[in-house]
């Protein structure tokens, strides 16, 4: 996963793309987005619907599989399980989309920008915390009496995964994706070993994407996904408004439109 994904080559060695003065391009995630034409391995290739709108599917390769993957497939709840999922950005909400279809309840959202809470609670979380103003742990134990059965942390924050943790009840499962820069400490006694709980991480939601997506299509059609809601277009000249859309928070996943000429 780390070579293939992050290794700037495919599985011969190679990168198939080349700059005029004959330099490697770095084959990043498989890929290379942002190039105007690309190589991929027919391996990756998902058949979609063709009357799906493909201008909305970009995400569904990463962090929208990841989301929903991990709730779907990692943690997979019963009907009535409780799950709180930490960050509602497109990972999170993709993960609490997943939890409403798996009918969870509650569903409780953390975050720290009421924008993105607001969004959450239309899209379906039960209950919306702002841990900037409510300390999550001690709101979610009174949502949930003995605490949360699940929870999904996608913030990378340690006070958050921390919070993921405490909010649990015995035997009380948290599933982490987040790509953190900080280290958290905890202790493995009062933290994890006391009440029976399990901290796992999980990669692209477990999925086979020639599996997921596919399904994942469905409920995008039928309403159950509203990715609409979550993403914005951008044009390619445009990728540093995208860049800075994204990373101050105002856009939860820009989508850049490269075939302009694209009609469904
Ligand atoms: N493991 C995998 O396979 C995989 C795949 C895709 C993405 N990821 C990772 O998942 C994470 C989430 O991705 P995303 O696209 O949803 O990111 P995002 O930045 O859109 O979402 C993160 C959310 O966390 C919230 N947040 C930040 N600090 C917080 C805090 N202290 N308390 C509460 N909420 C807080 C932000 O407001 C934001 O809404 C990233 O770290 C990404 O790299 C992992």
């Amino acid at each position: 996963m780390i070579q293939l994904n992050y290794g700037g080559k495919n599985q011969y060695g190679d990168t198939p793309l080349t700059t005029e003065e004959n330099q490697d391009v770095s084959l990043f995630f498989g890929q290379s987005s942002f190039a105007t034409y690309t190589t991929v391995d027919e391996n990756n290739i998902v058949k979609v619907d063709k009357d799906v709108d493909l201008r909305y599917l970009g995400p569904f390769g990463c962090g929208i599989m990841t989301g929903s993957g991990t709730v779907l497939n990692s943690i997979n709840p019963e009907p009535g399980n409780s799950i709180v999922v930490f960050g509602t950005g497109a990972v999170g909400l993709s993960g609490m989309l997943a939890a409403k279809i798996a009918g969870c309840y509650p569903i409780i959202a953390v975050d720290i920008h009421d924008s993105r809470l607001k969004l959450a609670k239309e899209l379906g979380a039960t209950h919306i915390i702002n841990s900037k103003s409510e300390d999550p742990v001690e709101k979610i134990k009174e949502i949930t009496g003995k605490g949360a059965h699940y929870s999904f942390e996608t913030t990378g924050v340690p006070e958050v995964t921390l919070a993921a943790l405490h909010c649990l009840r015995v035997k009380g499962i948290c599933a982490t994706v987040a790509v953190g820069k900080r280290d958290l400490t905890f202790n493995v006694f009062n933290d994890v070993v006391a009440n029976s709980l399990t901290l796992r991480g999980v990669i692209e939601g477990d999925a086979v994407p020639q599996l997921i997506i596919p399904k994942l299509v469905t409920f995008f059609k039928n309403g159950q996904f509203p990715i609409e809601k979550l993403v914005k277009f951008y044009e390619l000249e445009d990728v540093d408004r995208a860049f800075a859309d994204s990373s101050n928070g105002s856009v939860i996943k820009p989508i850049l439109i490269i075939d302009k000429s694209y009609q469904v």
